[in-house]
């Protein structure tokens, strides 16, 4: 296991990352491709602004600081950063090729694991990003029903984000209606159900709870109006369940994308779903579907999860640090807390929390005012790389999950006194 000892002593600083993350934004509006990667400025001096390495579960900074990372890239290392057989597979495909001219055999075998694993998986496609997988269920949806408006529940990438770089006339054919209560579906659906092609479901990260029907009467009202239920599993799939929230829950949807957890952290995504529906799948092509280092690595990783209990693991490492941190915040009388599932549990910094603008990805969702950006600075300044949404790789032991607690423990007093 590697050492404790050394985290936190931020004997390098962290000034060279951000100058070098300050020149990067000459050249590259945000500095970074994703935006929940994004360093704020607020914590300049605490927070690392660029990471050069990672390895298990630690990260290092430019300035050679390291980290125990809970971002993991925003979820898609579950098996640890530089997992040792997932990476040889990948290396030897680069020696046989990245991309060919016809398919390879490993599209039909990770596909078969998919199958495999996934209950509502009849057939796959493969896709590169999550948002992208997801913004073609909303084209298979319509291409199948014949139908063109699209109910979404929280954030599906950008390429559904409805705001106004959207012309008026798509985003009128759209509509975003918070995870919970079914009344407003129900609603929706019966003055436009037979003009619906689909209902985009991702997990609110605050409200899912072991035994919630939320899930099931939205699969109920969808099917009564002929509407398909497309669940997004871009971070709960190979997290929550295998199948990702919709086997958490013992609904199978129409269709499902999966992304994060399918090839520990290279760039693979999945749409999956009823035989009938795949079948008849219309024009969506990429070049980069049969992409085949990402595949060697998907193959490796989806075997690990079928031969090992990697979910059981991750639930073990998220429950210490949900009860951990949640126990030192209550000692305290500090009204923080972690909460819904285990596996990515939502950062709350007061009781009147509420969830914000759910179309947003999750770091930059909701504003707790100073309390998050003070909590982060210590976090950080004791080696850790939070994020609101907390996540665990197997690679997380039980002494960096202790360590972390205690690192809320002295972070939350500081944050709650400022
Ligand atoms: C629930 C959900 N859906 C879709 C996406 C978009 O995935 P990607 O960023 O790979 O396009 C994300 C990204 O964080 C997500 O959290």
């Amino acid at each position: 296991m590697s050492s404790l000892s050394h985290l936190g002593s931020r004997q390098h600083g962290v000034q060279r990352s951000w100058q070098q993350y300050r020149e990067t934004c000459e050249v590259l509006p945000w500095g970074t491709g994703t935006g929940s990667k994004r360093p704020s400025a607020a914590p300049a001096d605490d927070q690392p602004a660029q990471i050069e390495r990672a390895r298990g579960s630690r990260v290092w900074d430019t300035d050679g600081n390291e980290y125990i990372d809970f971002r993991l890239s925003c979820g898609p290392i579950t098996l640890g950063y530089c997992h040792p057989e997932v990476d040889r597979a990948a290396k030897e495909q680069i020696d046989r090729g990245v991309v060919t001219s016809l398919p390879v055999d490993l599209e039909r075998r990770v596909a078969k694991l998919m199958v495999e694993l996934v209950p509502c998986a009849d057939m796959v496609r493969f896709f590169k990003g999550g948002g992208e997988a997801m913004y073609a269920t909303t084209r298979v949806a319509r291409h199948f029903t014949h139908r063109d408006r699209v109910v979404t529940c929280g954030y599906h990438g950008w390429g559904l984000n409805m705001d106004d770089t959207q012309p008026a006339a798509l985003r009128a054919l759209h509509v975003n209606i918070p995870y919970g209560g079914t009344d407003a579906y129900a609603e929706y659906l019966k003055a436009h159900g037979n003009e619906t092609a689909c209902v985009c479901i991702s997990g609110d990260y605050a409200a899912m709870r072991p035994g919630d029907p939320f899930l099931a009467d939205v699969r109920e009202l969808t099917q009564r109006s002929g509407v398909l239920l497309v669940v997004d599993e871009i971070v709960t799939g190979f997290r929550v369940r295998r199948g990702g929230i919709h086997e958490f829950f013992g609904v199978i949807p129409d269709l499902a994308a999966f992304a994060k957890g399918i090839a520990n952290g290279y760039p693979l995504a999945a749409v999956t779903g009823r035989r009938d529906i795949m079948a008849q799948w219309p024009s969506i092509s990429i070049t980069y579907g049969g992409e085949a280092v990402s595949l060697a690595a998907a193959e490796v990783v989806l075997s690990t999860y079928r031969d090992q209990d990697v979910i059981g693991r991750l639930w073990q490492l998220g429950e210490r640090l949900q009860a951990g941190v949640n126990e030192v915040a209550a000692r305290q009388g500090i009204p923080f807390r972690m909460v819904g599932l285990p596996v990515c549990p939502q950062m709350i910094f007061t009781p009147s929390e509420s969830a914000g603008d759910s179309t947003r990805p999750p770091s930059t969702r909701r504003d707790p005012g100073t309390y998050q950006t003070e909590l982060f600075r210590g976090l950080y300044r004791r080696g850790l790389i939070p994020y609101p949404v907390m996540y665990e790789s197997i690679a997380h032991t039980d002494d960096e999950i202790d360590y972390a607690v205690n690192a809320f423990s002295e972070s939350l007093q500081e944050a709650y006194q400022t």
